[in-house]
């Protein structure tokens, strides 16, 4: 109606401020992981867009050093690295740390001020880390049980592949730390607010808490 009365003036100033929204509301309010995955493609499929995109990521993960690692492998045993996931895991835990579906103290302030333009540069930058063996903390005397082979190898190798390093839709586990596995899987387990809704909820109910520790001891030592 209103494009009706103002005329063609009308129409043509509607189309002109569309165009320019367009690149605004990409950058702010229509964030989905969609819309998130489409720009990443398209920036991270040239070179030269892929190179300004990694420094830009380096910059703006700066904050996120002291707890995930300066080159994604985490710094405590009870967070988790960010080196080699792929990008649309962070996407989507960014996504549901800022709607309160996962929650964790800092994660869920912190992902919430994280722009559309932070978070592409940001899973840039770590999806290029690689995952180290660590060398600090308590973990590092947990011994890898071969009980947690054979669950890994019937139960979870379908999904996170068989070297653990998961694919575009399923997360990297292969390298985690073993106390951030355990923890993360008894949530999964005893479903926890901390992460409602994931299908790893079904999928681990009837382990005991044994075969939970076997696995998480196996899978932090894949590498
Ligand atoms: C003060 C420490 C701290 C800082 C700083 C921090 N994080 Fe985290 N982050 C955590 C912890 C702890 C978890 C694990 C939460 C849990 O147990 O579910 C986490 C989880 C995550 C996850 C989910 C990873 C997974 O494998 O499930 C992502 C993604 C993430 N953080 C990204 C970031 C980014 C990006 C920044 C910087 C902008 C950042 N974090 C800064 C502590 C931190
Ligand atoms: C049906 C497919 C499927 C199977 C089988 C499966 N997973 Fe998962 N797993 C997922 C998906 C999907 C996610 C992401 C969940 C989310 O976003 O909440 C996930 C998440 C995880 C995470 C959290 C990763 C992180 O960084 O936050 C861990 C740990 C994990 N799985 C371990 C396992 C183990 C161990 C097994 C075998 C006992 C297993 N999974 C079997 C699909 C699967």
């Amino acid at each position: 109606m209103w494009v009706l009365r103002q005329g063609w003036s009308g129409m043509k100033n509607t189309f002109l401020l569309c165009l320019l929204l367009a690149p605004l509301s990409a950058s702010s309010d229509e964030v989905t992981v969609e819309s998130l995955m489409t720009r990443y493609t398209e920036l991270s499929a040239e070179p030269e867009t892929a190179q300004a995109l990694y420094q830009q990521g380096q910059e703006r993960a700066r904050f996120c050093f002291s707890c995930h690692g300066e080159d994604g492998n985490s710094t405590r045993d009870y967070i988790p690295n960010l080196a080699s996931q792929n990008p649309v895991y962070l996407f989507t835990q960014f996504e549901k740390f800022a709607s309160g579906e996962r929650k964790n103290y800092v994660m869920s302030r912190l992902a919430p001020e994280l722009t559309a333009d932070d978070r592409i540069a940001i899973a840039e930058y770590f999806s290029h880390q690689d995952v180290k063996p660590r060398t600090e903390g308590e973990d590092i005397s947990v011994v890898p049980q071969q009980s947690g082979r054979q669950l890994y190898e019937s139960m979870c190798f379908a999904c996170h592949g068989t070297d653990g390093h998961g694919n575009e839709q399923i997360p990297r586990i292969a390298g985690q730390p073993y106390t951030f596995l355990h923890s993360t899987l008894l949530s999964f387990h005893n479903n926890e607010e901390k992460r409602r809704n994931s299908p790893m909820v079904s999928v681990i109910r009837n382990l005991t808490e044994e075969d939970l520790e076997a696995v998480a001891s196996w899978v932090a030592r894949m590498p």
